[in-house]
């Protein structure tokens, strides 16, 4: 049914995603592959709504479950309108971000509690996940500078260093448990470099 590859990026904010994702969009094009970049929170209409309200300073406080399952919410619309009929089609799709920014933010990042956020992970998902996740690792001062160098922080870049390093030891916890899907990649050092980890890790797909 699923025809074609689900890839996902994801990791603390300021470690260079938006450089990579070009970077691999381009090789992929070149290789004839169609494929369908998109982003979470967001990536349908009902869920860019949902990440105006997550990511506006305007929302203020929210409660932890609700930003759970609101994260969730987004992430059903997504898959069951833009993912899977992209996959069913035969398009390969990349995502900025999915399912493991949730364990990492509102688990590591918030302490929500990995058993919650598992059982809606299987009620939204069941057997879905992606083919393969790149997950790009900067240490966090090193983020939150870039994130600042790019001027006003949204809802959730608004949150401490300690809150940020939760979410970093969340992703490599991750990548640990699940070696075979995430690929850990070191992105403090150069672009050029890091782009060259991710064609190799490519190859394999
Ligand atoms: P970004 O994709 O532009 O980095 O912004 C998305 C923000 O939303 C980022 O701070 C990470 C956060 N986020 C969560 O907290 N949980 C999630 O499940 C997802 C997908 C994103």
């Amino acid at each position: 049914m699923r025809k074609g590859k689900f890839i996902t990026i994801d990791g603390v904010e300021g470690a260079g995603k938006s450089t990579q994702i070009d970077f691999i969009c381009q090789y992929l094009a070149n290789k004839d592959i169609n494929i369908v970049l998109t982003r979470e929170p967001g990536g349908s209409a009902i869920g860019e709504k949902i990440r105006t309200l997550l990511l506006s300073n305007s929302t203020g406080e929210m409660h932890a479950d609700t930003e759970l399952m609101l994260m969730f919410a987004a992430r059903n619309e997504h898959i069951q309108t833009k993912i899977i009929p992209a996959l069913v089609q035969g398009d390969w799709v990349l995502s900025d971000r999915f399912t493991d920014a949730s364990y990492a933010y509102q688990g590591g990042g918030r302490g929500l509690s990995i058993a919650r956020i598992a059982q809606l992970e299987s009620w939204v998902l069941q057997s879905f996940t992606p083919d393969m996740t790149l997950l790009l690792d900067v240490p966090v001062e090193i983020g939150m500078q870039r994130v600042e160098s790019r001027g006003k922080k949204d809802r959730i870049e608004q949150e401490s260093l300690d809150f940020f390093n939760r979410v970093r030891d969340a992703y490599i916890a991750r990548s640990k448990q699940y070696p075979e899907r995430i690929k850990l990649i070191d992105a403090a050092q150069s672009a050029k470099n890091t782009s060259n980890q991710i064609q190799e890790i490519l190859k394999t797909l």
